[in-house]
């Protein structure tokens, strides 16, 4: 048989740079790094406590007396950002603990500043629903609807006593209008005009925020929120939410969940010039987790190449409970 018979040129032959791993890393075109990743880290108000998550195997809820226990681990596997969730001592309507000196949150912020300074970068979710006691992201009327401008008061509230107790970088989620730039407002007026805001700017209301609702013990139903995170089924709203936040002032914006929408993490790419982060959320990770469990999936192998889609897509930084598991095994 000739090359006219079989209908193909054969002169190219892309096989050739696959045939060792010399020439397959030379021209890989992307890498995750470990400067890449965020660790999500739940800190509670309790004492002596190191409670796993039953449906997030190895991730752990921990009381600020057992919390270095984590913070050396993931220092050790070369992780150095951190993402802060917290589980107040009492929740309320409001959600008062996010905005008080001695709230969880600043209480955990303090505490990493004075063991470990600048060794931890100290990223804050900015939100309400861990914190009040219906679960919303905010305040909320009779019908237990969620009033949007009353909750950014709110929300100027707690991002300027985060930075006040360390916040690096405040991460708003609440997919509430406006959040950005009354954050940005909040936080020039106190002085802090250097503190980055990190944007949830397109933010689904996913099925996959699941064994969430167990780590960060909310209580929401998942019906409540479609009035306020996105339709699934959209894709230039995604554009819409992410100028708006741009114009706001946010120093980066993110997709989430991850996976799921990688085509959102290319389009806000493509469109965005800030940073691009992704939340690789719980539903992910347990799913994983699971199959792992019934040894159907190799763990890391299957975590790290989920997360190099999200950089093939465009992502820079990557939220991923698989980060110190993975860490380890990353180039710098
Ligand atoms: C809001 C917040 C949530 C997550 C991160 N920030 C919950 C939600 O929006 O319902 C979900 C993260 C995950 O599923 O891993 N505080």
């Amino acid at each position: 048989m000739t090359d006219d018979d079989r209908h193909v040129d054969l002169s190219r032959r892309p096989r050739r740079l696959r045939n060792s791993e010399s020439i397959r890393s030379m021209v890989r075109e992307h890498r995750v790094h470990r400067d890449d990743l965020v660790m999500p880290v739940f800190v509670t108000a309790e004492d002596g406590v190191r409670r796993e998550i039953p449906s997030m195997p190895g991730i752990y809820q921990y009381s600020i007396d057992e919390l270095d226990r984590e913070l050396d681990a993931l220092l050790d596997a070369g992780v150095t950002r951190i993402m802060l969730f917290g589980i107040p001592a009492r929740k309320d309507p409001v959600g008062s603990d996010t905005w008080k000196q001695d709230g969880i949150i600043q209480r955990a912020l303090r505490h990493i500043d004075d063991a470990y300074g600048d060794a931890l970068l100290k990223i804050t979710d900015v939100c309400f629903c861990e914190y009040t006691d219906h679960g919303h992201c905010g305040v909320v009327d009779d019908e237990g609807r969620l009033l949007n401008d009353p909750t950014l008061d709110n929300l100027q509230k707690q991002v300027v006593s985060h930075a006040k107790a360390g916040a690096d970088i405040v991460a708003p989620s609440g997919m509430i209008d406006g959040m950005v730039g009354a954050i940005r407002g909040a936080l020039d007026a106190s002085g802090w005009h250097q503190l980055p805001v990190m944007s949830y700017a397109v933010k689904y209301a996913s099925a996959f925020y699941g064994p969430f609702r167990d780590a960060a013990d909310t209580a929401s139903e998942f019906d409540h929120r479609r009035r306020y995170q996105m339709d699934p089924a959209n894709a230039q709203e995604g554009r819409v939410e992410a100028r708006l936040d741009v114009e706001q002032g946010a120093d980066f914006l993110m997709v989430k969940p991850a996976l799921p929408y990688l085509d959102m993490i290319r389009r806000i790419d493509r469109e965005f010039d800030l940073p691009l982060a992704c939340y690789n959320v719980s539903g992910e990770y347990a799913m994983i987790k699971a199959a792992a469990e019934k040894g159907w999936l190799s763990e890391l192998d299957v975590a790290h190449e989920k997360l190099l889609s999200m950089k093939r897509a465009g992502a820079d930084v990557i939220i991923s409970y698989f980060a110190r598991d993975l860490a380890a095994e990353l180039p710098e």
